[in-house]
């Protein structure tokens, strides 16, 4: 049986999906049972719990030998570690846990620190674990969706730093790969896109699937983290996550790396093919007015 912890999420769904699909018990952690039995296919079962409250990812782990983790937020660090802690008690045999090219040293302000944090957790947790450290998703560009509708205009900041852009679901294989498969105790692997876009590149690209034109606008630090206070992240960590962004190093995440190919026998998506089959998140189709 495979936990995955952070099952709905944009990466959890497809780890779930591959699990089934290569023939594993998937067990889905998440906050709302009900919600999630919907958009979870049948067959996979669900444990409802909270990653504040540990004795909740203890009863979860019941049976299991395998757990795919993420966790995101100012206590981010904090659950991983209680979670790595019940892994320990539970002896898990194997972790994967989603990371960041932040995490690469000197990690990347605070956000890479609290993943860094994460790793080191699981790396003591006496489980065979592996780290995912993934560049910049593809799907962070569904947040200009808002900007696209009002105003035809994508708001960026750090936007001038190239990103090799990564596909979520070529995360998701990459993490199936290592929980179903041996030889990745102890590795971390670095998972990108298979070419490095700026922001302006990639509304440029968004202009063009969705046939009209888009005006890039760059912001200002400061207005995005007033933006991020406006929805709710304490300053100190939403100072932490634009640390993170403004890291221009092109070691860390800006230059297009083979790993998704070696591990799961594919070449990584490619931004453009993400965009064909995602457009309805940027742009939905609207029905006739009447
Ligand atoms: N976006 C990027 O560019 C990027 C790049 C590299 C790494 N990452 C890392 O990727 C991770 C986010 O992955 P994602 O985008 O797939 O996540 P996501 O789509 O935001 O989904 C979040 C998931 O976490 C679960 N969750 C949230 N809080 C929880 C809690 N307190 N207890 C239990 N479950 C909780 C949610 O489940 P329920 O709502 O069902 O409870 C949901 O399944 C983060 O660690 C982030 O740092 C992101």
């Amino acid at each position: 049986m495979i936990l995955v912890i952070g099952a709905t999420g944009t990466v959890g769904r497809g780890v779930v999906a591959g699990l089934a699909a290569a023939g594993r018990r998937v067990r889905a952690f998440t906050r709302d049972a009900a919600a999630a039995a919907a958009g979870l296919g049948p067959g996979v079962e669900l444990a409802e719990g909270d990653l504040a409250r540990p004795q909740t990812v203890r009863a979860a782990l019941d049976g299991v030998d395998g757990v795919f983790v993420l966790s995101l937020g100012p206590d981010a660090a904090e659950h991983e570690s209680a979670v790595a802690e019940e892994v320990r008690r539970c002896r898990v045999r194997r972790v994967v846990k989603l990371s960041s090219v932040a995490a690469d040293e000197p990690a990347a302000g605070s956000y890479g620190r609290a993943h860094a944090a994460g790793e080191l957790a699981f790396a003591r947790s006496g489980a065979e674990w592996t780290a995912l450290r993934a560049a910049a998703f593809m799907s962070n560009v569904v947040q200009w969706r808002a900007s696209i509708a009002a105003e035809s205009r994508v708001y960026q900041t750090y936007g001038d730093i190239p990103r090799a852009v990564v596909d979520p679901a070529d995360v998701a294989a990459a993490a199936v790969e290592c929980l179903t498969s041996d030889g990745h105790g102890g590795r971390i692997y670095r998972l990108t896109g298979p070419e490095a876009l700026t922001a302006p590149q990639q509304a440029a690209r968004i202009a063009a699937a969705l046939g009209r034109p888009l005006e890039y606008v760059e912001a200002p630090r400061e207005a995005a983290a007033e933006a991020m206070a406006a929805g709710g992240l304490p300053p100190a960590f939403a100072a932490g996550l634009l640390d993170a962004l403004a890291d221009s190093d092109p070691r860390r995440g800006g230059t297009p790396l083979p790993t998704v190919r070696h591990l799961t026998g594919c070449p990584a998506g490619t931004f453009d093919t993400w965009l064909a089959s995602h457009l309805d998140e940027l742009a939905p189709q609207r029905g006739p007015v009447d």
